[in-house]
């Protein structure tokens, strides 16, 4: 095991809707059923947002973040917010974030890498902290999914939920760090959701651009399932094996893996690649189901507060999603 400078996880926080969904009410709006969804996908119910904004669940995870770790809003010196449904173009959801919870000064931006966010977060972070110029960092991913969710389609629409989750860390010497980030740009046409088309008056209409990108419904999240399949169970076992090749330690000596919590039969398939039991992946999809960046914040959340994941434990975070994006985080708890 190679030690290195990383990274303490000094708080953690979360907020999530309070409207639950059931697969018992998706079935009401689409021609599908309990026992469908829960094999295959082991999703039981999410929460969605009635009508608050993506910052404001972002807001509050931070500020619950801030506090676990016996800080104020003051001592944060980078705000890295991970999202792929900001409320705005501009301001970033970071700098709302920032303004929820009352401070001026510090860097803040947006990172967009869909379900890899929360890990490329991370990732960022220690860099930053490593350098020395600062001595907190928060990261919070926070998601709407229901925003550019396609509730007429019954492949896509039962798997997303809406959440936020934060952590806040520092930098620590002399510790199990290590980190595996990648992209797949090829895959860009599995997963997308269109952004503004460019419309402007000086336009000579006759002229089209062939994106080579699939034709959106408005402006709702496509998904070739079966392709995202494919890529996440290769993707999620790959991002672990390397960022623990780069740590020097086996799969097998991780007391916690945090997945993206996508699909439980992803999952599964990773975690007989990796020769890891399943007891040691950590998971909360059946309550909060899809919900992107957020899912491994939100996840690692439960394990603390459950108490399943303890200080000292080699935990690992791994990510895989839009983009196609993926990568994976080893650290000491
Ligand atoms: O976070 C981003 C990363 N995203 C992912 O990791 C998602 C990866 N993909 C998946 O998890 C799976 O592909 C899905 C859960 C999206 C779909 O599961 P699947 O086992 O691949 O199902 P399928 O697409 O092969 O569909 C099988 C059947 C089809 O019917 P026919 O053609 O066999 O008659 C679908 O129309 O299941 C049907 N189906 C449904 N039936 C009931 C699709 N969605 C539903 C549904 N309820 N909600």
């Amino acid at each position: 095991m190679i030690k290195t400078t990383g990274v303490r996880i000094c708080g953690t926080g979360r907020a999530v809707p309070e409207l639950v969904a059931s697969n018992d009410d998706y079935a009401k709006i689409v021609d599908t059923n309990d026992e469908w969804i829960t094999q295959r996908t082991g999703i039981k119910t999410r929460r969605i947002s009635n009508g608050e904004p993506n910052y404001y669940f972002g807001a509050k995870a931070a500020a619950e973040a801030v506090a676990d770790a016996g800080l104020t809003a003051a001592d944060i010196g980078l705000i890295i917010c991970a999202t792929c449904t900001p409320d705005y173009y501009t301001p970033s959801e970071a700098c709302l974030i920032q303004r929820e919870l009352g401070v001026t000064g510090c860097p803040a931006i947006d990172i967009n890498c869909a379900c890899s966010g929360f890990v490329y977060g991370v990732d960022m972070a220690r860099r930053y902290l490593a350098c020395g110029d600062i001595k907190y960092a928060l990261v919070v991913a926070t998601e709407e999914l229901s925003k550019f969710t396609d509730y007429s389609d019954r492949s896509t629409c039962i798997l997303f939920g809406d959440a936020a989750a934060a952590v806040v860390l520092e930098k620590r010497d002399d510790t199990l760090f290590s980190s595996f980030t990648a992209a797949d740009g090829s895959g860009a046409p599995y997963l997308a959701a269109r952004a503004l088309h460019t419309i402007n008056p000086f336009r000579d209409e006759s002229f089209t651009y062939e994106m080579d990108m699939p034709e959106p419904h408005g402006h709702f999240l496509l998904q070739d399932g079966k392709e995202v399949y494919k890529f996440a169970t290769n993707a999620l076992p790959t991002a672990v094996a390397n960022a623990c090749e780069k740590a020097c330690i086996s799969p097998d000596e991780l007391d916690a893996v945090i997945p993206h919590q996508a699909n439980v039969r992803i999952i599964e398939t990773a975690a007989k690649k990796l020769h890891v039991s399943m007891d040691k992946m950590v998971l909360n999809i059946a309550e909060y189901g899809n919900t992107s960046s957020a899912s491994i914040p939100n996840a690692f959340y439960d394990g603390v507060r459950s108490g399943r994941i303890k200080r000292g434990d080699k935990v690992c975070f791994v990510g895989f999603g839009g983009g196609l994006t993926y990568g994976a985080v080893v650290l000491e708890y």
